[in-house]
């Protein structure tokens, strides 16, 4: 039997996958062209007011605001909804922290469903059930750029009179029932941090296809500003959460790759799904028949420690990394767990004379915690070639811890 890498045996692979973010001549030019114009400012240039244009019409969005970054854009949608102190929002316990800590930066509980083990993302099924006098908004999450069940969701939330904002960080481009995620609900948020299929550095966008909303989100990203109105007047109180004119150019450059790269993510995804799931143990994500397209931000897999010797998934990962393949852990444990946002929760309930809200058990995330695997989107730009070292990888180690249990 071949030996393992881990064990000092010859790696599968030495040669890298696509790095990220990819850059040419034309991001160049745009980052000169913004310093050579003099005009640094969103207000005056015409980056950021060119890219919100670009991304509204490729998101299927009527308007956008860009912004800081995706944490940002969470928090400028609660504070234009109004959301505040004491005020609850259903989300998914399995996402980045920010989901949860943009609620409550704004003084508002998450509260958690599960996940489904099919997908990762919330169950809807789930969410009537925390439902309360106190609930304002529900936070869909397309984790891994997997478009949520979101017929299910807008039914409940309409039924129930509350909000919708999407967290649509992972998600450019993903389309489900054949419409771009963002504004399918009442507002939508993405990120363009480092990692993100199209990236600035940092960045983020709001997205609506209600120009009221876009409206208030306009104000509370400006400081409190009334687009149109005094620059000194400020009817409400806000931060400024402004783009500059940098990220803009790049992502304007970016954006015309997105496309293209999308596809691309999209085939290799399925090839490898098809071939990943070949070996024993392995078992990737399946796209639901609504999803008409994964941004495949992250690809995602159970692993299970039985066909492996019983042996650990952060063993399997140190042994993949060894054969060259990049594979990571995902978020280690639902935010229902996570101290820091349990004991805010903790805190603000105390601070506002409310009982702590009862949150669920959530055994689907709690395990995808321990054995839920990642593949970064950038691996997903490789060659049929790449993938099926990946999946050769993962079959060498199978094959040796496998039959060591033999
Ligand atoms: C699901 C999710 N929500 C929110 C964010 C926050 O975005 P940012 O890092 O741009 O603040 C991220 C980005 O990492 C994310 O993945």
């Amino acid at each position: 039997m071949t030996r393992l890498a881990i064990d000092g045996g010859e790696p599968l692979r030495t040669q890298p996958f696509p790095s990220w973010p990819q850059w040419d001549g034309a991001e160049r030019s745009a980052v000169l062209g913004v310093l050579e114009s003099g005009q640094w400012w969103s207000l005056r240039g015409h980056q950021v007011r060119d890219l919100e244009a670009e991304f509204a019409a490729y998101q299927d969005a009527h308007y956008a605001v860009a912004v800081t970054n995706g944490s940002a854009a969470l928090e400028v949608c609660l504070r234009a909804a109004g959301i505040d102190w004491g005020d609850e929002v259903i989300t998914s316990p399995y996402t980045f922290i920010a989901t949860a800590s943009a609620c409550l930066l704004v003084g508002a509980i998450p509260l958690f469903t599960d996940i489904l083990p099919d997908t990762w993302n919330m169950d809807p099924s789930q969410i009537e059930a925390l439902i309360s006098p106190r609930t304002k908004a529900i936070m869909p999450v397309h984790i891994g750029g997997e478009p949520v069940d979101m017929d299910a969701v807008m039914a409940i939330a309409r039924k129930h009179n509350l909000l919708v904002i999407e967290d649509a960080c992972q998600a450019h481009g993903a389309v489900y029932k054949g419409t771009k995620v963002g504004a399918i609900g009442d507002m939508g948020c993405f990120s363009f941090q480092a990692s993100k299929n199209i990236t600035g550095g940092e960045g983020g966008m709001i997205v609506s296809n209600s120009e009221e909303w876009a409206d208030r989100c306009w104000s509370v990203h400006n400081v409190g500003r009334q687009r149109g109105k005094a620059w000194y007047h400020h009817p409400v109180v806000a931060s400024n959460y402004r783009m500059t004119e940098w990220p803009a150019a790049v992502l304007r450059v970016q954006l015309k790759r997105i496309e293209e790269q999308t596809e691309q993510r999209a085939a290799s995804a399925k090839y490898l799904t098809q071939v990943l799931q070949q070996v024993p143990g392995l078992q990737p994500t399946t796209l639901p028949a609504d999803t008409t397209r994964s941004a495949n931000h992250l690809f995602r897999f159970w692993y299970q420690p039985a066909a492996f010797d019983g042996k650990p998934a952060s063993e399997f990962i140190r042994a993949m990394n060894a054969e060259g393949i990049p594979v990571t852990p995902g978020y280690p444990e639902p935010l229902g767990a996570t101290e820091a946002i349990m004991n805010r929760i903790a805190v603000m309930c105390r601070k506002l004379g409310l009982a702590v809200p009862e949150q669920p058990d959530c055994p689907v995330a709690r395990e995808v915690g321990v054995n839920g695997l990642w593949l970064h989107q950038s691996v997903m730009l490789g060659s049929r070639e790449d993938m099926d070292q990946i999946a050769a990888a993962a079959f060498k180690i199978q094959q040796a811890w496998g039959s060591a249990a033999n």
